[in-house]
């Protein structure tokens, strides 16, 4: 894929954000998250909020997507889309930072988006440094 490429179909993934949107559940808080990850092969897996009557039983987005991910058999995350309904900008929750760290690339990037549009790019290592993470296992 050429860099320009690539453009495009980030591009095209941040306009698909408002209609996965819609697909959230997000019954009890009102608040839909959109997230889409694109592992090192450049292949998009897709997730959303999904509540829960038993509140925290509920999963974020970003957590799903990452399920996706990893059931396609991807293990490296290059790129996070998210979108939020209130189309504010939306950073990965705490624990999202943590699920994200597992497998980000050394150049990861959370890429918000607004209204079908990236607004911001934010390196994912900003958001979560000095982590525990699979190194301090092994
Ligand atoms: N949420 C996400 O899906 N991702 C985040 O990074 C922040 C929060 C969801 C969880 C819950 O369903 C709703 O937003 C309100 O917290």
């Amino acid at each position: 894929m050429s860099a320009r490429e690539i453009a495009t179909f980030e591009e095209d993934l941040a306009a698909a954000m408002p209609a996965l949107l819609t697909r959230a559940y997000a019954r009890y808080s009102n608040f839909t998250v959109a997230a889409a990850v694109i592992d090192e092969d450049g292949v998009a897996h897709l997730g959303v909020n999904v509540e829960n009557a038993a509140y925290p039983s509920g999963t974020c987005a970003e957590q799903t997507a990452i399920g996706a991910m990893v059931t396609a058999g991807g293990r490296k995350i290059a790129k996070v889309l998210i979108a939020g309904g209130s189309n504010t900008v939306v950073q990965p929750c705490g624990a999202c930072r943590q699920r994200i760290a597992e497998f980000a690339s050394d150049t990861c990037e959370i890429i918000s988006v607004q209204d079908g549009r990236a607004t911001r790019r934010t390196p994912f290592w900003s958001l979560l440094p000095d982590s525990f993470g699979p190194r301090d296992l092994d």
